[in-house]
């Protein structure tokens, strides 16, 4: 038996915690399920690293050993079967900020950036957020996933975008690409020379077990301009620590993309630092139960799903976020009333796609539970 109980309930409030103290749920009692953090608590070890840095008490500038460095180009080998060197590694406070200035150093002011939709909404704010202009193309249903619309891609690719963002499995909606539609965007951006910047933080979360992550940059040639992201954080449940790492085996791009973070961003902090290094050289005990839990939630999310007239869900491929259609004719503005029923999900506009909600159900069975017992009640009131 596990020693790890993904069943406690564990009080998020007054923690300063993003999810659970929301100014929008003040003086109600409000189900959070929207930002992408878990509400479990993380691995022994990973306290015991926190209480040794605590102890000892000293929290100066840290640099990244070359033991994280080693224990970082092993788990990309051993999960995902892709050699890497050390000197493509390049550390970065958080995958958000790493793609922004990616955006920013390598798309130039005549040039667009372009991202598939419905998708994680920094990838299209970033548009924004570095003013160049944004191009999308549509995520569309085949077989029960949700796939690229390659006819699309390739218009939109003819338009000449300075970089291709790939969320890779995606969010939302936890596609884990094959292997032929890794083989046609690699095509595609080979062919339009488009540079692709990979975001595989959810890499680990593999909910299907048939189904296996492929980095993309392992199938790219060397000098092909490319970042792949790669962050602990999710899989670890550490995300308000911040720590990341992008391979840039490029060496022009590479020192391009150094010399734009110097002096922007932050050093990695102790913590950080040590947590990553935790993280990738513990056992896999925390995170073996963790994916049999999130599997359970996720069967019992999607049996109950399916079964509600006026909602539709397809079964995630990876990640924890529940992607889930409803039918506007029969539940009016769903996200609101649930909103107003004493569950907060994402409304599907914030990632571009309209009449969806996102749902994080890395939460106790028992959270989830309450989360179906309040849908079932919004869409009883309805008739
Ligand atoms: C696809 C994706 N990328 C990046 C992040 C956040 O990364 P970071 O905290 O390292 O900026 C998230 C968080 O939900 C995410 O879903």
């Amino acid at each position: 038996m596990s020693k790890y109980n993904f069943d406690q309930e564990i009080d998020r409030k007054y923690t300063n915690s993003f999810k659970w103290d929301n100014p929008l749920y003040e003086g109600r009692d409000m189900l959070p399920m929207p930002v992408a953090d878990m509400d479990f608590r993380i691995a022994d070890e990973l306290i015991e690293t926190l209480k040794n840095i605590n102890d000892h008490g000293v929290l100066g500038y840290s640099l990244v050993p070359k033991t994280l460095k080693l224990a970082y180009q092993k788990k990309i080998k051993e999960s995902f079967d892709w050699d890497t060197k050390l000197e493509w590694q390049v550390w970065i406070p958080g995958i958000v900020p790493g793609l922004t200035k990616a955006c920013s150093t390598f798309v130039s002011s005549i040039q667009s950036i372009l991202t598939p939709i419905p998708v994680y909404h920094p990838f299209h704010l970033v548009s924004k957020w570095v003013d160049r202009p944004l191009l999308t193309f549509n995520m569309v249903e085949k077989e029960e996933r949700w796939v690229y619309d390659f006819i699309e891609f390739e218009e939109q690719l003819k338009k000449n975008p300075g970089v291709f963002l790939f969320c890779n499995p995606h969010n939302p909606g936890g596609t884990v690409f094959t292997n032929d539609e890794i083989s046609r965007i690699i095509f595609l951006c080979k062919k339009y020379d488009c540079m692709i910047l990979s975001d595989e933080i959810h890499a680990d979360l593999q909910l299907q077990t048939s189904l296996k992550h492929i980095c993309i940059g392992k199938h790219l040639p060397m000098d092909f301009p490319a970042i792949t992201f790669f962050a602990t954080s999710k899989t670890y449940n550490t995300a308000g620590m911040g720590g990341a790492m992008a391979i840039i085996p490029n060496s022009n791009i590479r020192e391009e993309y150094i010399k734009s973070i110097q002096g922007v961003f932050p050093m990695l902090s102790r913590h950080s630092i040590e947590i990553m290094h935790t993280s990738l050289t513990m056992n896999n005990e925390w995170v073996e139960n963790l994916l049999i839990y999130l599997r359970n939630n996720h069967e019992l999310l999607i049996s109950f799903i399916n079964q509600v007239n006026g909602l539709k869900m397809f079964r995630l491929d990876a990640t924890y976020l529940a992607w889930i259609q409803y039918d506007a004719d029969i539940l009016g503005d769903f996200q609101q009333r649930l909103f107003n029923n004493g569950l907060h999900v994402l409304r599907g506009d914030q990632f571009l796609g309209q009449n969806f909600i996102r749902m994080n159900i890395a939460c106790t069975q028992k959270s989830l539970e309450k989360a179906l017992w309040i849908i079932k009640k919004t869409v009883d009131e309805t008739h």
